[in-house]
């Protein structure tokens, strides 16, 4: 009997010590806070409408440090700069890893690809490669001319228009610009020219993969999510969008191993990495497979065109809201370049200054990936002393950031003119202005980036005026974004343009 009796003593003083250091344990943590969470949930019933909007109307409640549940996922949301360099700067080597969804699982071919690895030796030297075969700056400049032939080619386009008084959808013009500029830059594939592929077709597959990483699938937050997403129809979604992509890149991926394949322009990334892989030994490093080609091929895809595309658009969109602003923009870059241009190339951005407050605003209120690319911390973390642990994902809400009124007078107004006497830029060294955020895992395209888009906008302000189609007024510009990772512009922008010169 007194066995038994020590035996429950000993039973019940130790549920008590678990119980306790269970509670202390918890209570030593200083969890970020978060708006209450429902079962299974989550709350996902917090995000109606547009993440970003969303999290940052939760932000002006919850803090610049919050801690939301996606389902079962935990999700910490920075909103303010500080916490943004804490995360990006200070921490960054144990925040710079990507969690693993189903859709991102399967768009990089099992996360051979750059933007969705997770941190490690195969997405540095992957990175490495893409940057020194078709990113740095030497070879961005050695394919200024293709830049400047596609614009020549845009400009034509649009004079023809500007002739018949059409309006021109500059959501399609604009995306077929930066898509031929792109495709032919990193695939050496002529879009007027391909067998395989128009600009059409490109759309069509840009839309598709942005549908893609957008099915936010619920698999990535339930465990067992995936017999919703059958029951849903989300995974037939995705292994038919899927296998499209695969079919495009495919071919790609074939024209460039075809033999005797004559390369028109100098090699392009494709060629070096097909060359690579039948080079490599079987020494340490990792081997490159075809696989590594293609999800290196899918990030240039997803990540270099429509976010170029989208900034030029939305930089139009404010302009025509703006009309003072368009006057004075328009004024400075047709007195600097003087009337007669038949051409513009890049020499001519170097002297415009209030141009380039322009652009810099436009990526302030648009940036077009305002939650960045989810990260992962890798090892617990301090943020603005609240403990994040490890394998948490993290998102920073640059849109927040940018309109931040501790940061921004009128933060929603669209005023080139606040940069004027600021230092402030937004290639990833001052936290308030992220549109390709900073750190390890900083956008590598973001100099061939910059460059489609001034050059672009240039063009389009150099040539002609816009006006809105008849009927229209500045009243019926709808502002609304739409997408996922990428967040575009709902309805497509028209205007009629009229040639200058
Ligand atoms: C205006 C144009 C662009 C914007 C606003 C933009 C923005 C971004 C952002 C915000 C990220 C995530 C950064 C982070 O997680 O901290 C990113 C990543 C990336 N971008 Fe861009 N981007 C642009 C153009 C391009 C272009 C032209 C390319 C290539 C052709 C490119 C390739 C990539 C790649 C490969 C990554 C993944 C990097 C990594 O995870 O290591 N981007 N971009
Ligand atoms: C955020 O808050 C503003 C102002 O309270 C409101 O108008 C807007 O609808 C909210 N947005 C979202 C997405 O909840
Ligand atoms: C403009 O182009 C976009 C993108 O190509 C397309 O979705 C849209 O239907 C077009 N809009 C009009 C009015 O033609
Ligand atoms: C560009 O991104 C927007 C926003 O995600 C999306 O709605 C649109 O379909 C994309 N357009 C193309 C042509 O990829």
């Amino acid at each position: 009997m007194s066995t038994f009796l020590c035996f429950l003593w000993l039973t019940l003083l130790l549920l008590v010590t678990l119980i306790f250091r269970k509670k202390f344990k918890t209570s030593k943590l200083n969890h970020p806070p978060g708006p209450r969470k429902l079962p299974i949930i989550g709350n996902l019933h917090n995000l109606e409408g547009l993440p970003h909007k969303c999290l940052q109307n939760l932000s002006k409640i919850y803090g610049p440090v919050m801690k939301l549940h996606f389902g079962f996922v935990p999700i910490v949301i920075i909103s303010s700069k500080q916490a943004a360099e804490e995360v990006l700067k200070t921490h960054d080597l144990d925040c710079c890893s990507r969690p693993e969804t189903v859709a991102t699982k399967k768009i990089s071919y099992n996360f051979k690809d750059i933007g969705f690895a997770p941190y490690g030796e195969e997405w540095r030297s992957l990175r490495k490669l893409a940057v020194m075969e078709l990113l740095n700056l030497k070879k961005l400049n050695s394919f200024r001319y293709i830049r400047e032939e596609e614009n020549d080619l845009f400009v034509k386009k649009l004079s023809e228009a500007s002739v018949k008084h059409f309006p021109v959808n500059l959501t399609k013009a604009l995306f077929t610009l930066i898509a031929s500029i792109v495709c032919r830059l990193a695939f050496g594939q002529n879009l007027h020219e391909s067998e395989f592929i128009d600009e059409d077709g490109m759309e069509e597959l840009a839309s598709r993969s942005e549908k893609l990483q957008g099915e936010f699938a619920f698999s990535n937050y339930f465990p067992g999510g995936w017999i919703v997403d059958r029951i849903t129809g989300q995974s037939k979604n995705l292994e038919g969008l899927f296998s499209e992509l695969d079919g495009f890149f495919n071919q790609v991926l074939d024209e460039h191993l075809k033999p005797g394949r004559i390369v028109l322009e100098s090699p392009d990334v494709v060629d070096v990495m097909i060359d690579m892989m039948n080079k490599q030994g079987e020494d340490g490093h990792f081997q490159l497979t075809t696989d590594h080609i293609k999800g290196v091929i899918s990030d240039i895809f997803l990540a270099g065109v429509n976010t170029s595309a989208t900034t030029i658009l939305w930089a139009m969109t404010e302009l025509i809201k703006n009309p003072s602003v368009m006057k004075k923009v328009q004024e400075e870059v047709r007195t600097v370049l003087g009337e007669k241009k038949e051409k513009i190339t890049e020499q001519d951005l170097n002297q415009l200054s209030y141009f380039k407050l322009v652009i810099k605003e436009t990526f302030r209120l648009h940036p077009t990936a305002p939650l960045l690319v989810p990260r992962e911390t890798m090892s617990p973390i301090k943020i603005q002393g609240y403990d994040i642990l490890k394998k948490n994902q993290i998102m920073i809400n640059v849109y927040a950031i940018a309109r931040d009124p501790k940061t921004w007078e009128n933060p929603d107004e669209f005023k080139p003119e606040r940069f004027a006497d600021s230092c402030i830029d937004y290639r990833g060294l001052n936290f308030e202005l992220l549109p390709f955020g900073s750190g390890r895992r900083i956008c590598p395209g973001m100099t061939m980036g910059i460059a489609m888009v001034e050059l672009g906008l240039l063009n389009l302000l150099y040539f002609f005026d816009w006006v809105l189609p008849e009927g229209t007024t500045v009243k019926d510009i709808d502002m609304d974004e739409e997408g996922a990772l990428i967040i575009g512009k709902k309805v497509p922008l028209e205007l009629v343009p009229t040639r200058q010169h």
